[in-house]
């Protein structure tokens, strides 16, 4: 297993660019599996991951060219699926296993779903539940309801429910299932979950409908529909700009431009907390015109204080704590993240890794059920640190490694190629830049006419 090695970095003044968007990789390559004819799919994210899910379509006779890494080309089968010849492996991905079993539903045959040993132990009773409703059967290994799954699908029904967490997985497996229920499915959210499935359906040509009911945001669609072949340019993921995001922040006078990035407000809740923190923070859309807005964001660092992350505003950020604990701590004064619990059941318990990484490098935190109390403001000390097998583990606490006093050492780091290739490289270039480094600036006029 390899170990990343990280030491105290200068300032940041850069412009550089993430790879794709790991949910919208993701739902790019099911929908055009599902979709009546060939897509092209550029941008494509090429981690383990998203790489499972292109297998995954393979399994299931859809063929599938990579031309290049980033390169996809999907040709849809409307939906109609082989039966697979062999467990279909998930990987590490929650996203997948669970998007996946909505797809699985559909089908008049049985499909077995496996995963790592982190993925076999993630709760899969929350996507069993909607999808047995629905009509399809689904066994899990008991008595916890986990990983390998059996489903056997075809046949289903559309139904009412309202999710009893604010899971956008749970909520795209749903909407994957109901494209093939006749008639109309309503998924109620209670918070505003990441809605890339509803923005890719439609713009696949599925029609869904969203409105605020009392309960939070209802989603309904019409069953028997097949989405219209389309291609698709993946943004870089902001989630993994994050890492980047707060290494500039949290370093008085660095200036980072983060070039070609999502921009969807259900996954910019980053650059609010930042802002609250005390960051200069400047996004730009620049385009919107495949449903997913994309632009630049440009931050210059300064002192960081402390901030409550809370309520609706988890979901935004729910990737996005590991680092904003490690901003936490290199901030002053207390920052205190809550209604947060969905974190003890992600790759690794975060909320414990969090707390157990933060305590080592000499931070005082207190862990709560669902959140965290970190003090910030005291001189990071470096640590070895372990990854949990957890990629965001693993990149949160690289950064919090640039701002400690001696040598910080990831162990066990393989797992950040599940969701940013090339993180290694990137962070290289941080802890030894080039000498003269342009100065990043978003045109000003532009910046000034699309805040
Ligand atoms: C994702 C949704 C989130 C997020 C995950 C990706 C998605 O999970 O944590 O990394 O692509 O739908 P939940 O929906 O379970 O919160």
């Amino acid at each position: 297993m390899s170990e990343l090695l990280v030491f105290r970095a200068p300032r940041i003044e850069a412009e550089i660019r993430v790879p794709g968007d790991k949910s919208m990789s993701h739902r790019a390559v099911l929908l055009s599996a599902i979709s009546n004819g060939t897509c092209v799919i550029h941008g494509f994210l090429p981690s383990e991951d998203c790489q499972c899910t292109v297998n995954a379509m393979r399994a299931f006779g859809i063929a599938i060219d990579q031309p290049a890494e980033t390169t996809l080309v999907i040709h849809g089968q409307r939906g109609n699926f082989q039966p697979p010849n062999q467990t279909i492996d998930c990987g590490n991905s929650g996203t997948l296993m669970r998007l996946l079993s909505g797809l699985a539903a559909t089908q008049p045959f049985e499909t077995k779903l496996s995963g790592d040993a982190s993925l076999s132990s993630r709760p899969m009773r929350r996507i069993i539940e909607p999808l047995t409703q629905m009509g399809a059967s689904i066994q899990a290994t008991e008595p916890k309801g986990t990983a390998p799954l059996v489903i056997r699908g075809g046949h289903l029904r559309p139904i009412r429910y309202e999710l009893p967490v604010a899971s956008a997985q749970i909520k795209s497996a749903i909407l994957f299932a109901s494209l093939k229920a006749p008639g109309k499915t309503v998924v109620v959210e209670p918070l505003a979950t990441r809605d890339h499935t509803e923005r890719m359906m439609s713009y696949f040509l599925v029609r869904s409908q969203r409105e605020k009911v009392p309960q939070g945001f209802a989603i309904s669609l019409y069953g028997d529909q097949v989405p219209e072949s389309r291609d698709f340019t993946v943004p870089g993921d902001i989630s993994s700009a994050a890492f980047w995001l707060v290494a500039a922040a949290a370093q008085e006078d660095s200036n980072l431009l983060v070039r070609d990035i999502g921009l969807n407000q259900t996954r910019t809740g980053i650059l609010s907390v930042l802002l609250r923190m005390g960051a200069r923070v400047r996004e730009v859309i620049e385009d919107c015109d495949q449903v997913e807005p994309r632009g630049e964001v440009q931050i210059q660092g300064g002192r960081l204080r402390g901030t409550i992350i809370e309520g609706a505003e988890v979901p935004n950020v729910i990737d996005e704590i590991p680092i904003l604990a490690v901003a936490g701590a290199l901030a002053q004064g207390k920052t205190v993240i809550r209604d947060a619990k969905e974190l003890r059941v992600k790759e690794t318990d975060r909320l414990a890794a969090i707390a157990a990484n933060l305590t080592a490098m000499g931070v005082e935190v207190v862990e709560l059920d669902d959140g965290l109390e970190i003090y910030g403001g005291a001189p990071l000390l470096g640590a070895r640190l372990k990854s949990y097998g957890d990629h965001r583990i693993a990149m949160a606490f690289a950064i919090a490694g640039m701002f400690a006093d001696n040598e910080t050492v990831i162990e066990d780091a393989d797992c950040i190629a599940t969701s940013y290739p090339g993180f290694d490289e990137q962070l290289e270039k941080f802890l030894a830049p080039d000498e003269n480094p342009p100065t990043p600036v978003i045109n000003p006029a532009e910046a000034l006419e699309k805040n």
